[in-house]
């Protein structure tokens, strides 16, 4: 994938349209093209939505075929566009693979194809991807919004199955598994993820993402440990800058290594967290992005927005030997530590001259590598 294909302007703020378009009625439409939809139409979805989350925090998922085309639209209505703001947030850290190829995309566990639409709204490169989800409903689902969604589009070439394909159809250059692992459970969920990484080409990627929880994310920690101890050609690239192991997982057995999405929740989002009394203001989330014979930043990724303290300020930071609170005193702030105050999560840094305690003092140099220029979306 070649990042200067990248369209300038992600059309995010049509999503919604094309679900609508795609699922509710003609009434719902013209009542969302002038502003709100009205309660009436849905309370029926709202009420779905309330059994699906129960399940989602019970870590209970939903038995195959036991997902009705109703809750498939309900899921599609809420979900769908909290899931593509944070798949949308991922996309912006995949390498730039070199060429202007055409691309083999497998999205496992696909659901609605939400990673499928918000990687279709993303790059511009011919695709290939293959959309696997056990759900006959979801499935469906996903066809009519693609239909929606990609009529449009140019180069993205759809197909749908109950069934992940073996390595004799083909090998991928990006993965998807969103939102599916934990659903497998902990114990399959290394079998299941193994199986992906066998299907990806030369540096080829595969994007986890699992709800920001803590149990759902110190799974992943762990999967990501023994995938790497397993499949040496797998290279975590995102968040972690190293393949060692995990050094948080090692440290605490309490903390969790999540990511927030800032967003002006899209409408229907914020309609539905009206009528379940939810809060979709912030979306946590967990990712790990692996790359087939990858290369490791090697530098110090942040792991938390810099945060004011009494004594000055902090940030988590996570590299291959360095891990925990790095904290700037009031009485250390200098020119050459300046960035430090500016420190947003997921920027990969190189902070030197800083004591074992890690603590900065007035000669410590903080150089910002990377920083994504604005991590709010907007759906406005
Ligand atoms: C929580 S939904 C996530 C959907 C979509 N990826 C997203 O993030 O919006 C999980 C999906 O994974 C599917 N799923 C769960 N276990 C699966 C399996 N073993 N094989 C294929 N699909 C599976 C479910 O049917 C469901 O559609």
């Amino acid at each position: 994938m070649n990042l200067n294909q990248i369209s300038s302007r992600a059309h995010n703020h049509k999503i919604e349209e094309s679900i609508i378009r795609a699922l509710l009625s003609e009434e719902a439409l013209n009542q969302f093209r002038l502003g709100d939809v009205s309660h009436r139409i849905l309370a029926p979805f709202a009420d779905e939505i309330r059994l699906l989350s129960k399940d989602y925090n019970d870590l209970a998922a939903p038995a195959p075929g036991s997902i009705t085309l109703q809750a498939a639209a309900a899921f599609s209505l809420y979900y769908l566009p909290i899931n593509y703001a944070k798949i949308s947030r991922l996309l912006r850290e995949l390498p730039n693979f070199p060429g202007d190829k055409a691309i083999r995309v497998l999205d496992f566990g696909c659901g609605p194809g939400t990673a499928t639409l918000a990687l279709s709204d993303y790059v511009s490169n011919p695709a290939e991807i293959c959309c696997v989800d056990q759900s006959e409903a979801m499935l469906a689902t996903a066809m009519k919004i693609a239909r929606q969604h990609l009529e449009s589009e140019k180069g993205k070439n759809l197909s749908f199955s109950t069934k992940l394909p073996g390595r004799e159809g083909g090998l991928y250059d990006l993965i998807f598994a969103v939102n599916v692992l934990c659903e497998v459970g902990p114990e399959a969920m290394r079998e299941r993820a193994k199986e992906l990484a066998d299907l990806l080409a030369p540096a080829g990627v595969l994007l986890v993402l699992e709800p920001g929880l803590k149990d759902t994310t110190r799974h992943l920690m762990a999967l990501r440990n023994e995938l790497i101890a397993e499949m040496p050609q797998l290279v975590p690239i995102f968040p972690c800058t190293h393949a060692e192991p995990c050094p948080m997982l090692r440290e605490s057995d309490r903390d969790w290594c999540h990511g927030t999405v800032h967003w002006n929740a899209p409408r229907l989002v914020r309609q539905m967290d009206e009528l379940l009394g939810f809060n979709k203001h912030r979306i946590k989330f967990s990712s790990v992005i692996f790359q087939h014979g990858g290369k490791s930043a090697g530098a110090l990724r942040v792991l938390t927005d810099y945060e004011k303290t009494k004594a000055g300020g902090e940030v988590l930071i996570c590299g291959g030997c360095a891990y925990g609170r790095v904290v700037l005193p009031k009485s250390a702030r200098s020119e050459s530590n300046q960035e430090f105050r500016r420190l947003k999560q997921y920027d990969l840094v190189e902070i030197s001259g800083i004591d074992e305690s890690l603590r900065c003092t007035q000669n410590t140099v903080v150089t910002r590598i990377s920083s994504i220029p604005d991590p709010s979306l907007s759906f406005a």
